[in-house]
């Protein structure tokens, strides 16, 4: 049995991940602000920020792996607080970095298909990036400073969907809520991505960190689709009605952070490292389906004390 802690354990990601981990190892999760309860394993609050986390967290649970999944991940809120976003997401990966390695503990950095400025698509790690808006420039600082102060890192840079603690969190519940709720909505169809459903991405990064694997690996199914195509296969899936989803441009939206077009990575590395063939985003949507269907969305949020 390995110790594993989760960073940012109350987000999509690492509420999921830490619960996939309870499965077979322990885990603990560091969470900051959202209140939580009735977790089946151990939340330690902290604001990575400010707090210590080499003497509160490696010092005291000894674990053999930290996946950071911690981050400003709201591009809006990246634009309007830069600073706290540029520390966040890239100062604090350095340091938990720096000090695992100093510890032999492997470090996991959860980083994003946005480092590239989404021009061609189809991109392999070896492609230069060149990110666009705040929260991308800061999340490709965080890959160098992981990388540069821990070369065994391993740099997971990756796109999902899922259930959250908020319901709200994720693409695939904003598709989901609006279809069931009957509420016209708009899909972009000059946004390309590729979407692995979160539980298939924990498999992974735990198979990653089995492996002993290090530097940087795209992670995410290995199909593609537009956010308009990705919505539509949601609402087959519910049986329900893709109608109420209107084609548009993302160029007629107004977010204010700028969007990549092509997001589309290469799974080839990562899929020719670990022997084995990448989720497809299809599987995932099924998958999301089902857990809907087993009542896991509900269990995901009745962990927060606010619902
Ligand atoms: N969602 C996506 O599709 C996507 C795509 C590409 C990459 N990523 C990357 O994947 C990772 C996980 O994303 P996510 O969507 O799961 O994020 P999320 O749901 O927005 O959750 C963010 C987490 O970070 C924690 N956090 C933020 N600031 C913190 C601080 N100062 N100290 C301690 N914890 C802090 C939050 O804690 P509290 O809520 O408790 O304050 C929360 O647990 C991020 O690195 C993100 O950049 C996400």
């Amino acid at each position: 049995m390995s110790r594993f802690v989760v960073t940012g354990a109350s987000g999509l990601l690492g509420l999921n991940l830490s619960l996939q981990i309870t499965a077979n190892d322990e885990v603990l999760g560091i969470a900051n602000t959202s209140p939580l309860e009735g977790l089946p394993f151990e939340i330690q609050v902290m604001d990575l920020v400010n707090d210590n986390f080499e003497k509160d967290v490696l010092e005291a649970y000894k674990p053999d792996a930290v996946i950071h999944c911690a981050a400003i991940a709201n591009l809006e809120e990246c634009e309007k607080n830069p600073e706290l976003a540029y520390h966040t997401n890239a100062i604090v990966p350095g340091e938990i970095a720096y000090q695992c390695r100093k510890r032999d503990v492997k470090f996991v950095h959860i980083s994003t298909d946005a480092v590239f400025d989404g021009k061609s698509g189809n991109y392999s790690e070896h492609d230069i990036t060149n990110p666009l808006s705040v929260y991308a420039k800061t999340k490709r600082a965080g890959e160098e400073n992981v990388l540069n102060r821990n070369p065994d890192a391993i740099i997971a840079r990756v796109n999902f969907f899922g259930w959250s603690l908020s319901g709200t969190r994720s693409l695939a519940e904003f598709f989901y809520n609006n279809l069931i709720s009957k509420n016209p909505i708009n899909g972009f169809i000059d946004v390309h991505f590729c979407p692995l459903y979160v539980s298939h991405l924990s498999d992974l990064l735990l198979e990653m960190v089995r492996a002993d694997l290090s530097g940087i690996y795209h992670v995410v199914s290995s199909d593609q689709m537009t956010k308009y195509e990705f919505g539509c296969a949601i609402a087959k899936q519910f049986g329900l009605d893709h109608k109420l989803i209107h084609p548009i441009s993302v160029t007629e939206s107004n977010l204010q952070a700028e969007r990549s077009l092509n997001l589309t990575l290469s799974t080839k590395k990562l899929s020719t490292d670990l022997n084995r063939s990448m989720p497809t985003a299809l599987d995932g949507i099924k998958q999301f389906f089902d857990d809907y269907q087993n009542g896991y969305a509900q269990k995901i949020r009745n962990y927060s004390i606010e619902n």
